[in-house]
């Protein structure tokens, strides 16, 4: 097991997160404010650009493999180095689901 230093652009905030947890897992047990729904990958309300560093998601289902270069699902990420996040951010297939989120209500 390695801890790596996660910190989140803009907040000042920095966790100690190992390679065997989530990244979310983390934030819930230090009281950072990480948006969340799902848990399991697939609404991208945890996603965060990844500034800086490495993760590993294989089960980032909501993410295209694009997006997996520059997103992280803090659900399911677990660092692979240390790591600077800029939390909400979200990746531009968000915007594809709410515009056919909206044509089903037509
Ligand atoms: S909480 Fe839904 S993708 Fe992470």
């Amino acid at each position: 097991m390695t801890d790596y230093t996660v910190e989140f652009a803009g907040t000042g905030e920095t966790i100690t997160v190992s390679d065997t947890e989530t990244i979310l897992r983390r934030c819930i047990d230090e009281g950072i404010a990480q948006e969340y729904s799902c848990r399991v990958g697939m609404c991208l309300a945890c996603s965060a650009e990844i500034l800086e560093g490495d993760v590993v998601q294989p089960a980032a289902h909501g993410l295209t493999d694009a997006e997996k270069e520059q997103y992280a699902l803090t659900c399911m990420a677990r660092p692979q180095s240390d790591l600077v996040l800029d939390r909400g951010s979200y990746p531009p297939s968000i915007e594809d689901d709410a515009r056919d989120a909206t044509a089903a209500d037509d």
